[in-house]
């Protein structure tokens, strides 16, 4: 006890009751006294003036419970309660369950007002968001929910002499100073029940019937949110841990576990991959995050689902790099080669062999990078022949060593050069065309053939074999006439990569 202040107070509280006081440990929150002590026959508070003001009124009010304590001795900034804690446990829930008054009181509202007019000067409806999140809070809070209990005196929860019982470091003060008026018998037996005692929910529910038992939740909730607060120190995780578990029922009842899903988007895109009458609802979450508002080829998808259901908060899915790259390239741990621009823009395996799926005879990979379309190309025994274009020296030269890497290289011709000079010089029986998106920002609402880099139109126009593109998922397929047609390239997790567009040959 360093603050003078404090132990003048303590000392001439202990002049007035004849006892020395000695300091307990207390752990007390915040919004507790400033200092709890025990004397022999008494249990001593110290605090501010304000806090002792209120204190003996709260006492005052509650004069009539039959736990209330007994008020011996005070000062301006303490005061001395007779310590009343020789009783066993047993019999202190006893003394409780038989102070329950016999008035019954109902209400019907939403858990947010029950909370509020449980939660004197702690903002549980803030507090719950804390332990749930803001979303599951939400949804929690605006629920309606009939209760049943009874009303009458109370002490806020905790008999004062309840104090001593847990001070060894599981001391909250439950001071529900402003729920007073309307103070639950749920919320003392809740209390005690928090702070050791089980099964007081039975007796709680046998003495008030209906609604009973969400009374009772409700106010087991109330203690515990605000030792969340409180009691901030003290076995924070084990609160949260007994939120959650007090919640479980409520949580569980009502959320849908499936929900019809329904997707807006173009005739030609796989929606039905997605969708469906019976989708799990934290996939029909994960769709409504990851496709709803999302331009796909000049349209934007629309995610429905039945019941409606909202996006929700979603963990950020991280993966480890080597795994990442090796969704690149399978052989990656044997030494792939690469640079930034490279490794950015290299098309992962599995789609690489999708968009050369069909391939046969000659292929032109007319910006082939790093080599993964390339590789994909030469790994099918219908291709003769892979020509492999880049401007870039540098590039070429890393995509022949990962082709040779998959034992490729030899069925490769590799050429540098600008693909709009070569191509027309050359005879094939497919282009692919994986041009430049203009760097990491090219997801915008619309991407057209005059955003790209690199204009490919007179390479369409030249070039008479089949023509397959690889463009970014936004790009207007209406751009490309109707000779094309359109797949999208998925990810692993069915997320929407790129656009696949295909046009047979001309000749
Ligand atoms: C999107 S990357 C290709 C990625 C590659 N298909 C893959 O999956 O690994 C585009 C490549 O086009 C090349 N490029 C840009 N303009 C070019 C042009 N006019 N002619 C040929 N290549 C070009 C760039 O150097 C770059 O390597």
């Amino acid at each position: 006890m360093d603050d003078p202040s404090l132990s003048m107070a303590v000392n001439a509280l202990a002049a007035r009751v004849g006892e020395s006081l000695v300091p307990a440990p207390s752990g007390l929150p915040e919004d507790g006294p400033r200092t709890l002590h025990h004397g022999v026959h008494v249990t001593a508070w110290c605090g501010s003036a304000a806090r002792i003001r209120d204190e003996r009124a709260g006492l005052a009010r509650g004069a009539s419970h039959p736990l209330a304590p007994r008020l011996v001795a005070h000062t301006e900034t303490a005061l001395a309660f007779e310590r009343c804690l020789t009783a066993a446990p047993v019999d202190r829930e006893d003394a409780l369950v038989a102070a329950m008054p016999t008035r019954s009181f109902s209400a019907t509202a939403s858990v947010r007002a029950h909370l509020e007019s449980l939660g004197g000067p702690v903002n549980l409806p803030r507090a719950l968001a804390r332990s749930l999140g803001r979303a599951r809070a939400d949804r929690l809070l605006a629920r309606v929910v009939p209760i049943t209990t009874g009303r009458g005196p109370s002490l806020g929860g905790v008999h004062p002499g309840w104090l001593h019982a847990s001070s060894a470091g599981r001391l909250v003060c439950l001071s529900m100073r402003h729920a007073h008026a309307e103070a639950w018998a749920a919320l003392d037996l809740a209390a005690a029940e928090v702070h050791g005692s089980a099964g007081l929910r039975d007796v709680h529910a046998s003495a008030h019937g209906d609604g009973a038992d969400a009374a009772y939740t409700l106010a087991t909730l109330a203690v515990l949110l605000r030792e969340s607060v409180l009691g901030a120190h003290v076995e924070r995780a084990a609160t949260e841990a007994r939120i959650l578990e007090t919640l479980a029922p409520w949580l569980s009842q009502g959320a849908p576990s499936t929900v019809a899903v329904r997707i807006e988007g173009p005739a030609w895109l796989d929606t039905a991959r997605w969708a469906g009458p019976a989708v799990a609802a934290a996939e029909a979450r994960r769709l409504i995050r990851t496709l709803d508002g999302l331009a796909v080829g000049g349209t934007t998808l629309r995610v429905h689902t039945e019941p409606s259901l909202r996006a929700g908060r979603a963990s950020p899915a991280w993966r480890p790099r080597d795994e990442r790259r090796r969704e690149l390239f399978s052989r990656w741990d044997a030494g792939i080669a690469f640079d930034d621009e490279g490794l950015f823009s290299a098309t992962p395996e599995a789609l690489a062999a999708q968009i050369a799926s069909g391939a046969h005879g000659v292929a032109i990979d007319a910006t082939c990078g790093i080599g993964a379309l390339s590789i994909a190309l030469a790994r099918r025994s219908e291709v003769t022949r892979v020509v492999a274009i880049d401007t870039s020296a540098e590039r070429l030269e890393m995509a022949r060593h990962n082709a040779a890497l998959y034992g490729v290289a030899d069925r490769i011709e590799f050429r540098r050069g600008d693909a709009r000079a070569l191509v027309p010089a050359l005879r094939g029986d497919l282009l692919v065309l994986d041009p430049p998106w203009g760097g990491r920002d090219y997801d915008r609402g619309r991407v057209g053939l005059g955003d790209l880099p690199l204009d490919i139109r007179p390479l369409l126009e030249a070039f008479e074999g089949a023509v397959v593109l690889k463009l970014p998922r936004s790009f207007d397929v209406a751009e490309l006439g109707p000779r094309f047609s359109f797949e999208a390239g998925l990810d692993p997790r069915g997320f929407i990569k790129m656009l696949i567009a295909r046009r047979p040959a001309t000749r």
